[in-house]
Parts: C-alpha cells; sequence; structure tokens
C-alpha cells in the first residue's frame, strides 16, 4: 500500500475542518475529505452563526442562552471559550471577507432565533454556511502549507501502541493510501443519515464518530439528537430541504389546516420556544391527525425571495410560492449534540487524535443545542484543534498494523433509518428502544458497505444510550420517563471492547 505522511491530518472539510486546517498551518497538513472540497451539512447551513457582536449583547449573556438550553449538561468552562472566542472569530471571519448581510448604512444586520434573548444571528441571506465556507475554502486552497484530497474516503484510524498515527483511506480510483501523521483531526461532521426524516446530505453517515469508537475513544451522550421542527414536509423528499428558523425569527407562526396557532398550546414561547419543544408541538399535532404549516405570508411576504431565497427555490421545486402559499412542515433530524468526547482543545481521550465540529462532544451544546452555535462551534473549536494539534504534529515512522476490508455489497441503510425514526426519534420508550437495539442487532454481518457499517455501529451506540437515560432532557425525550431528574445531569459514555458497546455514567464539570 503506497504511504504519504504529513504533520496534521484532517478529515473533514467543512466549517471544522477549514479552520482547523488554517490554524494548523504552516505545519504540513492534509485534508481528506469523501466529498468535493467543502462540501457537506456546513454548506448547507441556512440562519446563521450566533455571535455576540451586538451592541445589546455580550458573550456572558449569549452563554446563558447557551447553557439555558443545553439543560445541565454544558461545560460552562466550554461555553464561555465558545461564546468569548466566537465574538472575535466572527470578526476575523469578516476581515477575511465573509459577506454578512448588512443596512444600507452599512451596520451587520443581526437575527433572531429561538430561544435567543437578543438578536445576534449574523446571516448571508439564508446561504450563511456555504458564505463561511467560500471563504474559509479560498484562503485555505490559497495556503501553501495545506493539501486537499477531495473524493478519499477513510476506512479506518491507524492505531499503534494506543496511539492514532494516521489513516487508511480508498481514494475515488480505488487506491488504498496510508496516510501517516504526527496528529489526526476529526472533522467529519454529522450523523443525520441515521434517520429516515433528515435535512442532512447524503454523505451525513456518522463516519467520524464510527472512526472514533474503533479507535477507542469514548464517545458521550450519543442519545442527543436534534431534530428541527421545520423542514420541508413534500412527499418522498430525502433528505427534507430545511426552512430555516429564522422564518420564526421573524415573526412566521406555526399554524394548523384550520389556521389554529397551535405551538402556544405547549410552551409559552410559542414559535420561538426551544428547539426539541417546538418540534414535538409539531410532532403531536402530527399525531393527533393535523396537517403542520409554516405561515410567512404575513411576516414575511414579499421578501421572501430576497431575504430567504434558499428556502424559496425549495419551495419553487414543489410548486409552493410563500409570499401566497402555507409551506407544509414537518421535524426531521437536524444535528447531533453527542459526539467523540473532547476536551476545548479538541483532545480525544485517544493520544494523537483530535476532534472538532459536529462530530466532537465537547460539552459546548449539553442536552441540546441553541441554534446556530453549531458554525460557531466550528470556527472556534476547530481553530483551536488545528493549533493545539499542530503544537504536537511533528510525525513519527509507523506502519499500518493491518488494512480493512472494504465492504461489498450488502446495504441495510433503509432498514436502519426507518427503525432510527421510529424507535430512537422525537419521542422515545423502553419498548420502542429496546425493539430497535435488538433489531440494529440483527443487522450486523459480513459484507455492509462501509458507510453502512459506521452508521450501523452509531446506531447500536445510540439506541443503548437512549435505553439507558432514563429520564428526558433537552433533545433526549422519554415518554415512559417525561421528568428532568437532577440525578441524571450526567454524561453518558459509550466506549466499544470487542464488538461489544460499554457504557459507564460520568460526573458533569462546570
Ligand atoms: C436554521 O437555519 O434553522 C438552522 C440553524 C441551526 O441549525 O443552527
Amino acid at each position: 500500500m503506497r504511504s504519504e505522511s504529513t504533520d496534521v491530518l484532517i478529515i473533514g472539510s467543512g466549517v471544522a475542518g477549514l479552520s482547523a486546517a488554517l490554524a494548523a498551518a504552516p505545519a504540513r497538513v492534509t485534508v481528506l475529505t469523501k466529498t468535493a472540497f467543502g462540501a457537506g451539512n456546513s454548506t448547507w447551513a441556512q440562519g446563521g452563526l450566533a455571535a455576540a457582536v451586538g451592541s445589546d449583547d455580550s458573550p456572558e449573556q449569549h452563554a446563558g442562552d447557551t447553557v439555558s438550553v443545553g439543560v445541565g449538561l454544558n461545560n460552562e468552562e466550554a461555553v464561555r471559550v465558545l461564546t468569548v472566542e466566537g465574538a472575535d472569530r466572527a470578526r476575523q471571519l469578516i476581515d477575511l471577507g465573509t459577506a454578512f448581510d448588512r443596512d444600507s448604512d452599512g451596520a451587520l444586520l443581526l437575527a433572531r432565533e429561538a430561544a435567543h434573548s437578543v438578536r445576534r444571528i449574523l446571516h448571508a441571506a439564508d446561504a450563511t454556511g456555504a458564505e463561511i465556507v467560500r471563504t474559509l475554502r479560498a484562503a485555505a486552497l490559497a495556503n501553501k502549507a495545506i493539501t486537499v484530497e477531495e473524493r478519499a474516503f477513510v476506512l479506518d484510524l491507524v492505531v499503534v501502541s494506543g496511539q492514532v498515527v494516521g489513516a487508511i483511506a480508498k481514494r475515488a480510483d480505488g487506491a488504498m493510501v496510508f496516510h501517516q501523521a504526527g496528529a489526526v483531526i476529526l472533522a467529519t461532521g454529522g450523523s443525520g443519515q441515521l434517520y429516515a426524516s433528515t435535512t442532512n446530505p447524503a454523505e451525513a453517515t456518522a463516519d467520524g464518530l464510527a472512526l472514533a469508537a474503533r479507535a477507542g475513544a469514548i464517545l458521550r451522550d450519543l442519545e442527543f439528537v436534534q431534530f428541527h421542527p421545520t423542514a420541508l414536509a413534500a412527499p418522498g423528499v430525502d433528505p427534507m430541504p430545511l426552512v430555516t428558523e429564522a422564518l420564526r425569527g421573524e415573526g412566521s407562526i406555526l399554524v394548523d389546516e384550520h389556521g389554529h396557532r397551535f405551538a402556544f398550546d405547549h410552551h409559552v414561547d410559542g414559535e420561538l420556544a426551544p428547539r426539541d419543544v417546538v418540534a414535538r408541538a409539531i410532532a403531536r399535532h402530527r399525531i393527533s391527525g393535523h396537517l403542520t404549516f409554516l405561515d410567512t405570508r404575513q411576516a414575511v411576504g414579499d421578501r421572501f425571495p430576497s431575504r430567504f431565497p434558499t428556502v424559496f427555490a425549495s419551495c419553487q421545486r414543489y410548486g409552493i410560492d410563500p409570499r401566497r402559499d402555507l409551506i407544509p412542515v414537518s421535524p426531521a433530524a437536524h444535528y447531533h449534540m453527542g459526539g467523540v468526547a473532547s476536551d476545548i482543545d479538541g483532545r480525544s481521550s485517544v493520544v494523537g487524535l483530535w476532534t472538532c465540529g459536529e462530530v466532537s462532544a465537547t460539552g459546548v451544546h449539553g442536552a441540546n443545542r441553541l441554534a446556530s452555535n453549531s458554525l460557531l462551534e466550528g470556527l472556534v473549536i476547530g481553530a483551536r484543534a488545528g493549533a493545539d494539534a499542530a503544537s504536537e504534529g511533528a510525525g513519527h515512522a509507523h506502519s499500518p498494523s493491518g488494512v480493512p476490508e472494504p465492504g461489498e455489497r450488502r446495504d441495510i441503510v433503509a432498514d436502519l433509518r426507518r427503525t432510527m425514526w421510529e424507535n430512537v426519534g422525537l419521542s422515545r420508550d423502553a419498548a420502542g428502544l429496546s425493539s430497535a437495539i435488538e433489531r440494529l442487532d440483527g443487522l450486523r454481518g459480513q459484507g455492509l458497505l462501509p458507510e453502512a457499517a459506521n452508521l450501523l455501529l452509531v446506531a447500536r451506540m445510540i439506541s443503548r444510550a437512549a435505553y439507558l437515560r432514563q429520564e428526558s432532557r433537552g433533545a433526549h425525550y422519554r415518554s415512559d420517563f417525561p421528568d428532568t431528574e437532577p440525578a441524571w445531569a450526567r454524561h453518558m459514555d459509550v466506549h466499544l471492547e470487542g464488538d461489544a458497546i460499554v457504557s459507564e455514567t460520568q460526573e458533569t464539570v462546570a
């Protein structure tokens, strides 16, 4: 097998991976991405970047809102770093050329989203992720220390004497390459493809979580999966186009087929209640036989095409004109708060392995994520992980101990996604979770395609964690344990021992 060497190997090229690469340079950096460079979930992010840059705002207030939706599972030091450094990173992005929307006097326009106490969302129409990725990608391409390899799928990390020393990747032409590295950073993004209904692109297949687990890393709080309340509910569409929360921030309302504004039946903040509350309100209303729509006609009206061009284009594809029509919406899997347990410099529990962005669990989100804190996390923790990994990235000579067999033909993904949606979704109970565990365990076997194997491992881990957490907290709702229990203000850690999934609860760190 061919072998290449670098100081810092970064797997993934969204906002977190790009931020890590820029911070790690001038160390030699190689970025592997299974997609085109810069593609993925970050590019699809609509609403924006939360950062305390407004005159009526402060990092402390942003931190307060973040912790409030995280329901006791945030690491407060990580939240402090996120909100303080986040405001600085937002200003650096502007210096790099990110074109956030401004008013006619040139002042930044800040949007409101659910559970934010002030307007603090920087945005570029409703294509904010794409605009940030555009800026970071251009900077990375201009940086001679950064080498990019597109369409290279990482099959496994290579671990020697308990230390991650590189990764084995399959190139587009089928060649296998051992990328030897002084430090490896996982920035592989999310796992929305675990669910039959998701806003995430096809590449969001939980690869980083599976790679880290097989390398021996501890994964944390996997049961916390965020469902976005409003995905465009057109029949048979997969993935489901996101209908950004910023529309509700602008005053759009949720109604049923009778025009009843049902969100206030569930929470005093109505459409701007925390995301899990609104998502469950919509799901419940649908289960009780209603249709659910977002009505943007009054709040946005004729401004729709210019202010929300991405959502407008999605609506038009399905014959909906949101200036005149109601938008049919339903919840969909959107973001994973759980991830590889990592500190605020992205260090995982395995020597040589760092993580950043959605794949990591640094404690910034806790049991639920505040809207638009994810691009921010990618920027802040990405940069910290890149800098920290580069400081240790002098390569050592190692050889891979074995080459993983790329899987063959067997595809179990549709079955897995249905099982997760039905039993490990917005509302869970012991019977559904047990049946999911049994069903998913039964899907194991030889010959799985690599992404299917990754999805299956992570699905098995999430369903066990969800089964074990016998309470409701943030995005994890158990209909058989509907209350939040103080005794459960603990993390759930899982790791692999052979093929067995081992779990343990851990104290939270204030
Ligand atoms: C949205 O635009 O509604 C998504 C923002 C987010 O998930 O943070």
